[in-house]
């Protein structure tokens, strides 16, 4: 199977932990769109959806799925997502779409949330995948300079402006042994609007498209 055809298989898988006439968190990136393009084909369709990203909203809405903003719901069954990395508890690195801040923002609002990936994102260890870090202008060249400091190799995305205005910078050279405690770091530095590490926000389950099928991993979140 290719690598498409693996992430067609959980975006489909992922509709099973979706309440058909709920309002459903969207992410973003190649897998989701698998993912959205299942959810226009259920029976008994959702009552509609809040998105990560202009690029899901626009598929959602081009095919007649209702979009609501953040602020209209005070909570979410569950969040459906892709990730660039996702390590053995869950932990994930996001954001190779850029669209990292507003993905962590609905992710905080589930209370589950379903990582659909293919085979290649699964990791020991997190950081082989660059980490995006979503900064205020102003402050990349201090962020960067951080990162160096720590033996790392941060680069401006070039050409990349998120849906909130804002610069990725992308760090390589790290290895993420304990990303609960890098998450909490950089998000304190000055300008940090949002890293990439997802911990604190892991997945609880995450459906792994295989060559044998969809395996179901599911993570202790205590
Ligand atoms: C976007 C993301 C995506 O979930 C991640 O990049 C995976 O993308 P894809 O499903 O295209 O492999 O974090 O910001």
């Amino acid at each position: 199977m290719t690598q498409d055809e693996l992430k067609a298989l959980v975006g489909q898988a992922a509709i099973a932990y979706v309440q058909p006439g709920s309002v459903v968190g969207v992410g973003t990136g190649s897998t989701v769109n698998h993912f959205i393009d299942a959810l226009a084909k259920m029976p008994v369709r959702v009552a509609g959806a809040v998105s990560s990203s202009v690029q899901s909203t626009e598929r959602l809405r081009k095919h007649g799925i209702a979009v609501l903003e953040a602020g209209d719901v005070t909570g979410l069954g569950v969040y459906v997502d892709g990730a660039d990395e996702i390590d053995g508890q869950g932990c994930m690195i996001k954001g190779g779409g850029a669209a990292l801040t507003r993905e962590k923002i609905v992710a905080d609002l589930a209370d589950r949330f379903v990582c659909i990936a293919d085979e290649s994102k699964k990791v020991d260890v997190l950081g082989r995948f660059p980490l995006p870090v979503e900064v205020i202008q102003m402050a990349v060249p201090q962020v960067m300079r951080r990162f160096a400091a720590m033996g790392a190799q941060p680069a401006v995305r070039p050409g990349v402006l998120t849906d909130n205005g804002h610069p990725i910078v992308d760090v390589r050279g790290l290895s993420i042994a304990d990303p609960v405690a890098l998450e909490r770091e950089i998000n304190q530095w000055p300008g940090v609007v949002c890293v990439g590490i997802f911990a604190r926000h892991r997945a609880d389950v995450c459906l792994l498209g295989t060559a044998t099928g969809v395996q179901t991993l599911a993570y202790d979140r205590t």
